[in-house]
């Protein structure tokens, strides 16, 4: 492992143990601290650390509702408590979805319980967004997807002028970023944004990862969509008009700017037809 740049303070004093996890935007070590105990190590590529600077701060306003505590952050370094225990995508694909996604929705409440926290150096909504409305398309584009990209941009647009609330959000609240622990369920890897409530949870309808023919079931989106709606104490409608409208940056984000084709091409269709319902 010495052939790692391990960018760190050497005050924090510690022990690298082993890599957990390569995200794209940083890699994840388990270490050991002076006291012996096991931490977490995120170690972002970039000093502004991608698109999840504002995420460390939002974690330390939320300590105590349930989040990974952060014991310490500097430059591309932050430092997590250990969690040890399944993420509830785990749980899912073991074969209980449904207790998953209860767990998902408690986790979600007591984040957003009152009261609200301050919500400064968070990144708006609108901000997150904005670089959908510039979408290009390839000529061999289907058209279908061409035609749902374009009305998920359109009711994205509308969602936005519409946000009746601006809320401290996690950003990417979805099944792998809750950890089940003994001590009870812990929040990771926000993305701290600001916006309205009823965003939350809606990505959370594209998850769990690897359980494509569940979150595609009809009964399943139904009940998932009532689930978080309640939970976030917001409209069942607008919930699948976000899950829609966040379908659609996610493909958008995987085509680098110009959308060719996408394999959640047939759930952005899926979730436009749950919006109009
Ligand atoms: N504090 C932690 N303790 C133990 N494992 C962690 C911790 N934080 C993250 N992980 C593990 O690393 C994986 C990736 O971390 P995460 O922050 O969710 O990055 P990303 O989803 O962007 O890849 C998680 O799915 C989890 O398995
Ligand atoms: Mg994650």
């Amino acid at each position: 492992m010495t052939d790692v740049l391990l960018d760190f303070p050497r005050s924090w004093g510690l022990t690298i143990m082993e890599p957990v996890a390569d995200t794209g935007l940083a890699k994840l070590w388990k270490v050991r601290t002076p006291d012996g105990a096991f931490a977490a190590l995120k170690l972002y590529h970039k000093s502004d650390r991608g698109n999840e600077a504002p995420a460390a701060q939002l974690l330390s306003r939320w300590q105590g509702r349930g989040v990974v505590e952060v014991f310490a952050e500097a430059g591309n370094a932050v430092l997590m408590e250990w969690l040890d225990g399944p993420p509830l995508g785990d749980v899912a694909r073991g074969g209980d979805a449904d207790r998953a996604c209860c767990s998902l929705a408690e986790a979600a409440r007591r984040l957003h319980a009152e009261p609200r926290i301050n919500p400064t150096g968070l990144k708006d909504l609108n901000a997150v967004f904005a670089p959908m409305f510039r979408c290009a398309f390839s000529s061999n584009c289907p058209k279908s997807l061409k035609n749902d990209m374009t009305r998920a941009i359109g009711l994205a647009r509308s969602l936005l002028d519409s946000q009746a609330i601006q809320t401290p959000l996690h950003g990417d609240l979805h099944h792998d970023n809750v950890i089940q622990t003994q001590q009870g369920l812990k929040v990771i890897d926000a993305k701290g944004y600001l916006g309205d409530p009823a965003f939350e949870l809606a990505n959370a309808l594209r998850h769990p990862k690897g359980l494509p023919d569940l979150v595609r079931k009809p009964e399943q989106m139904v009940l998932c969509n009532a689930l978080y709606a309640k939970a976030m104490k917001v409209q069942p409608k607008r919930l699948a008009q976000w899950a829609a409208a966040k379908c659609a940056l996610s493909i958008f984000w995987r085509s680098g700017g110009t959308i060719t084709n996408d394999d959640e091409a047939d759930l952005l269709a899926l979730f436009l037809r749950a919006a109009d319902q």
